[in-house]
């Protein structure tokens, strides 16, 4: 036994996180279900460092050091269990088995348990920034106990992403959070997406400029605040040409996003925990619009009544859109962090939510500079109760109100869908509100369903006899 790591699954993800280990001197066992892949992986890169090939699931536990380290990357659900079923008689009293596809965490949950009982580890983790992450550096979110972590950590922090010398990875905390913390990763992925496509829509539709005029815009914004992979890559993506047409690329996709589920997952747990993610929760029925094709259909030439945005000073409308965009995206940060909070309270997970910033910043694909300002933020207070509440943001959101108002109202009035902006900036006002008509929806439970209500100026749980002569009751 001579391998520090194996890998088995190599599509590429997993051929890319083998030959990432690989290239930082780690001696790499390879397995895959059919030979074939194993085998042209090492034919092709094999030079990039040392591997061990094996045919059999046998061949590939017997070639690894003890305690072993198993990285299973394979399709979510019934491949993972498979691929688990398989490895376990294999192995022994601590070893350590890491999945690090994109699982629901329930299930890591589930087999979490299920290896401790075998005397194993496994590291449920969230690996994220896709192929050319996987190669060169991702951010890496691992669950699991500590002590898998001890021997395996420094080889994930090794082939991690690192920002100013610091890896993209870290402890996460036990069980699912791991898997936990990378679902809501592409949930504020999706979010982060859609908000950046209304900013487009916005401009397209406000300025009458071109996919390639815009994409200079966002080139732009990518030198201040806003800077990040997903803003660097829509100015690339904006000013890309279709070769076949000479269009703009952007005008020949068809308009119906798709969706491989971990942003519907997020918006079910934001369901069950009681968590308003409405950014996430936008984003994602966004997507499920587009692709409404019959609704579409139907629905397309609906009634407007909208008038002619008329955009006068065409630089303070770029700026107001830029602020309104900043300020939506710090709400839907602020609300997966929410997110993470209170899973992280249910489960006992302990996670340190500026951690979880910090190994944001690199590998992700949500890697943004302002990351860092949600690391020193939880850093100035751990357990901050709101991000927008921490003066940075504050004052940062504060800033750019006025615009976010401006670009709301215009595109309401002008019929431009800006489901997130929009519903980002009523939870703003809502969250800050000091009272809301929550009262009036208690007191209509109260009249048709006896369902109590709570008064603002003594405690107790209340009914109002409404069908009979009105008196209050406490209950
Ligand atoms: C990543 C990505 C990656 C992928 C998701 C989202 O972190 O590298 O989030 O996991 O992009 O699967 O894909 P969908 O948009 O298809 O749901």
């Amino acid at each position: 036994a001579r391998a520090q790591i194996g890998v088995t699954g190599l599509a590429v993800m997993g051929r890319n996180l083998a030959r990432n280990f690989a290239r930082h001197g780690y001696t790499v066992a390879v397995h895959n279900r059919s030979f074939d892949r194993a085998r042209s992986l090492v034919a092709e890169h094999g030079g990039e460092g040392d591997f061990v090939l094996s045919e059999s699931m046998a061949d590939f536990v017997a070639s690894l050091e003890r305690p072993r380290k198993v990285v299973v990357m394979v399709k979510a659900g019934a491949a993972t269990d498979a691929v688990i079923d398989e490895l376990v008689p294999l192995l022994e009293d601590g070893d350590i088995v890491v999945d690090a596809g994109n699982a629901h965490f329930s299930d890591t949950i589930r087999r979490e348990r299920a290896l401790r009982d075998h005397g194993l580890h496994f590291v449920g983790t969230g690996v994220s920034g896709g192929e050319e992450g996987a190669l060169n550096g991702p951010s890496i979110m691992p669950g699991g106990t500590r002590e898998s972590y001890e021997s395996l950590g420094p080889l994930l922090e090794e082939i991690s992403a690192k920002v100013d010398g610091v890896p993209c990875c870290t402890y996460v905390g036990p069980g699912g959070a791991g898997h936990f913390v990378k679902m809501v990763h592409n949930g504020i992925e999706y979010a982060d997406m859609q908000l950046i496509a209304e900013a487009y829509d916005l401009l397209r539709r406000g300025l009458g400029a071109s996919a390639a005029e815009i994409g200079e815009i966002f080139a732009e914004w990518n030198r201040g605040d806003l800077e990040s992979f997903l803003i660097e890559t829509t100015a690339d993506v904006l000013r890309h040409v279709d070769a076949a047409t000479g269009q703009a690329f952007v005008d020949v996709v068809l308009d119906q996003a798709e969706q491989k589920g971990t942003g519907r997952w997020t918006v079910k747990n934001g369901l069950d925990l009681g968590v308003p993610i409405t950014g996430i929760a936008e984003a994602t029925f966004a997507r499920a619009l587009s692709g409404s094709v019959p609704q579409r259909t139907a629905g397309a030439g609906l009634p407007a009544h909208t008038r002619e945005w008329e955009v006068k000073d065409r630089e303070a409308f770029v700026e107001d859109v830029r602020l309104a965009l900043y300020a939506s995206k710090v709400v839907a940060y602020s609300q997966g962090f929410d997110q993470i909070a209170a899973a992280s309270a249910e489960n006992g997970w302990g996670i340190d939510r500026g951690a979880m910033a910090r190994i944001w910043r690199g590998g992700c694909i949500i890697r943004a500079r302002f990351l860092d300002r949600i690391t020193e933020a939880y850093e100035r207070d751990a357990g901050l109760p709101l991000l927008l509440a921490d003066p940075y943001f504050t004052e940062a959101v504060a800033g750019g109100l006025a615009s976010w108002r401006r670009v709301v109202a215009g595109a309401a009035g002008s019929g431009v869908p800006v489901p997130a902006f929009s519903s980002s900036l009523a939870y703003y006002d809502g969250v800050r509100a000091r009272r809301l008509p929550a009262a009036l929806v208690q007191a209509q439970r109260d009249f048709f369903g006896a369902h109590t209500y709570k008064r603002v100026d003594r405690d107790g749980t209340f009914h109002t006899d409404w069908s009979g002569d009105r008196t209050e009751t406490e209950v």
